[in-house]
């Protein structure tokens, strides 16, 4: 199969009509797209992903009033974080609707639910007229794609089309509250920060990183670039050298004497470069990165969670 690269929206859909699969932009990273209501077509995910059929995927819907298309109820709080929050970096954990194909939700009677902001995502989700089913649209526990050349160089050849949207402004996934549990759950911290939710949901409570899994995705390998991934306190901690990269807060002493180099001005930045850094440096060959740790508050906390990941091998 060969990879059309797409810039209008509703050229995009149509390829969702006829049961293919699509990668396009969201704020967070990029999504790889199928009809949720067509098995065949979200069967066509799991495989060009090599993702392990165990893990649900995420139904993205244009706006609010289409929710109950996916989910068979929508209780009190998650209104109110839809209300909130949405159209934004945020997914909703909430009874799956009768209607959504077991393959979506990898048989658990919940679904995920989110409404992207992005206007490219927006337009072409308006355009599907179906709630569209997406992971990450990286290979299987690779980094997410952050920009649609690293969706290129990970799945040309096994999808049916790229749409373009230019780069994805957070760079990380969103934050998943599960909903169905009482006080709700956050099961991966993202852009919606902990201190945010509370503010409509005072009650919620973070899943722990170790102990019994709630949600299937945090238990398989994730995020992780060819090269080994280190973490350090302080670019002072790292032994540089050509094959080596940095990234992280601070400046090293000697940055010419790495291979790639990332100072961010801020977690935000940080958290927007992480991915397409790691794609830039498998790219250029690196064999390790240094990462410098942020402090897990606000959105260090998913910058931590990912780093951990990355590192864990
Ligand atoms: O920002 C994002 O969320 C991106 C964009 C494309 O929307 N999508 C994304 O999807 O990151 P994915 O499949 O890479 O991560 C979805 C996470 C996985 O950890 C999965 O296990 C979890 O959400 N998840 C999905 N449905 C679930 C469910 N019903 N119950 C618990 N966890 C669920
Ligand atoms: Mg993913």
């Amino acid at each position: 199969m060969s990879t059309r690269l797409l810039t209008d929206p509703t050229e995009a859909a149509t390829y969702i009509k006829a049961g293919q699969v699509v990668a396009f932009p969201t704020e967070t990273v990029y999504g790889l797209g199928a009809d949720a209501f067509n098995p065949e077509a979200v069967q066509r995910i799991f495989e060009a992903k090599g993702r392990p059929s165990d893990n649900p995927l995420i139904v993205h819907v244009a706006t609010a009033a289409e929710v109950p298309r996916a989910a068979a109820a929508v209780p009190p709080v998650a209104e109110r974080l839809l209300e909130r929050f949405t159209p934004g970096p945020l997914t909703l954990i909430l009874p799956r609707h009768p209607e959504v194909p077991r393959i979506v939700t990898a048989g658990l009677d919940t679904v995920g639910v989110r409404i992207p902001a992005h206007p490219v995502a927006q337009a072409f989700l308006t355009a599907c007229n179906t709630p569209v089913a997406a992971p990450s649209a990286n290979p299987s526990g690779r980094p997410s794609p952050t920009s649609w050349e690293a969706v290129k160089a990970g799945l040309d050849g096994r999808i049916a089309a790229i749409l373009k949207g230019g780069r994805a402004n957070v760079g990380l996934e969103s934050t998943v509250v599960d909903c169905t549990t009482a006080p709700p759950t956050i099961l991966r911290p993202g852009a919606v920060t902990r201190a945010e939710l509370r503010t409509v949901a005072p009650d919620i409570t973070l899943a722990p990183a170790t102990g019994p899994v709630r949600s299937p995705g945090q238990k398989h390998r994730h995020y992780t670039p060819s090269a080994t991934v280190r973490l350090v306190e302080t670019p002072a901690d790292a032994s540089p050298d050509s094959t080596s990269a940095f990234i992280g807060i601070d400046a090293p002493a000697r940055p010419s004497a790495y291979g790639r180099v990332a100072v961010c001005a801020d977690v935000a930045a940080y958290a927007h470069a992480l991915f397409d850094f790691f794609f830039q440096c498998d790219r250029d060959g690196i064999q390790q990165i240094y990462c410098q740790r942020v402090t897990s508050e606000g959105l260090g906390l998913a910058l931590m969670d990912r780093l951990e990941r990355a590192a864990a091998r």
